[in-house]
């Protein structure tokens, strides 16, 4: 075949999914999708050929069409598409199967100067990457990785990195909100926490203007267990892992939660009051008013979380009665 009947096939593959995905569980017919492309009807079938041969369900029935089956979730733009705000967006997002690390890639193209919105996907990744350089469990199938390239102009933003951190999380947890009937929690400063396992962490990583102290462009990193891995978490953290939909079906796909996520991270410019997001944050903390463990690098102890500041560092009060802010630190609930 040659390039150019090569870059064609892939094109109607696309077409024809992007069709597919915006009319799911309904029939479409061989006619209408060849018409809307201004191709062969037998071209649409080869294309949906190829999509079988990616791993959709696709049912055709003569003089009925094409119907992609409500079950296929096969991370994609075109899956993504639908329920994107800013259908401009998915010129910027870029999925793979597999990656080391979509920070790692994000981070690469940051600093070759990759556009704000840019957005890196993969189905799974090999050496997932979650703070205090642990590992983020991410296999194929079952979760949500991407990370935002985010190059923002807001002063509240540029100087205040830990708001953006915030904002992600605020962002994941009301995704999940207006998809499912889910109560997701935060566990400062990044957590997000399902009937009391974490089902999404967050790692945002940053580079600084060395004079102006201004952050010059940001990746936030969302790691999200969609569903239960097939051969379960592993032993280090089968206890505290779980996953949105875990004994339960799930009732939307990855893609609509990853779109619902980007429409809010990418809005982040438009949202300059970072108190109603604070507020929004201190509203679904796990730990306020409790009892709680603080690990940091260098000591550990035990105090009552009590509020969050304008910056969202954790506010504890110690035993003595001192109270302190917390900008970094691990954080579990004390007896
Ligand atoms: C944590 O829980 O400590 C943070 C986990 C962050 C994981 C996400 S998955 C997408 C992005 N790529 C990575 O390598 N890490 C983040």
């Amino acid at each position: 075949m040659s390039i150019r009947a090569r870059v064609e096939a892939v094109s109607t593959k696309s077409y024809v999914l992007e069709l597919l995905e915006s009319k799911r569980g309904q029939n479409i017919s061989g006619a209408y999708i060849a018409e809307q492309l201004n191709v062969t009807r037998n071209a649409v079938w080869k294309a949906v050929k190829e999509l079988e041969k990616d791993g959709y369900k696709i049912k055709a029935v003569t003089n009925k069409g094409y119907c992609l089956f409500d079950d296929n979730d096969i991370l994609s733009v075109q899956g993504m598409l639908p329920f994107l705000f800013d259908k401009k967006i998915s010129d910027k997002i870029n999925i793979h199967s597999s990656l080391e690390s979509t920070n790692k890639i994000a981070k690469e193209l940051a600093i070759s100067g990759a556009e704000h919105g840019t957005i890196i996907m993969a189905d799974c990744q090999t050496v997932g990457k979650g703070r205090y350089n642990r590992k983020f469990f991410s296999p194929p199938g079952h979760g949500i990785y991407m990370s935002f390239i985010l190059r923002l102009t807001q002063r509240h933003w540029t100087t205040v990195p830990t708001l953006v951190t915030s904002y992600a999380a605020v962002s994941v947890c009301e995704a999940i909100e207006t998809t499912t009937e889910k109560k997701p929690q935060i566990k400062w400063v990044n957590d997000i926490f399902i009937n009391d396992k974490k089902i999404s962490g967050i790692l945002t990583e940053a580079v600084t203007d060395y004079e102006s102290g201004n952050i010059q462009w940001i990746v936030i990193g969302i790691g999200i267990n969609f569903t239960m891995p097939t051969a379960g978490f592993p032993e280090k953290i089968k206890d505290i892992a779980g996953s949105v939909f875990s004994e339960d079906k799930p009732t939307i796909t990855r893609n609509q939660l990853a779109a619902e996520i980007t429409n809010r991270i990418l809005n982040i410019e438009n949202n300059c009051d970072s108190n109603t997001m604070l507020a929004e944050y201190k509203k679904r903390l796990m730990m306020i008013g409790k009892r709680v463990i603080v690990t940091g690098l260098h000591e550990s102890f035990e105090a009552i979380a009590v509020d969050i500041d304008e910056t969202g560092r954790l506010i504890v009060q110690k035993d003595n009665g001192d109270v302190i802010s917390l900008l970094a630190g691990e954080i579990s609930i004390g007896a």
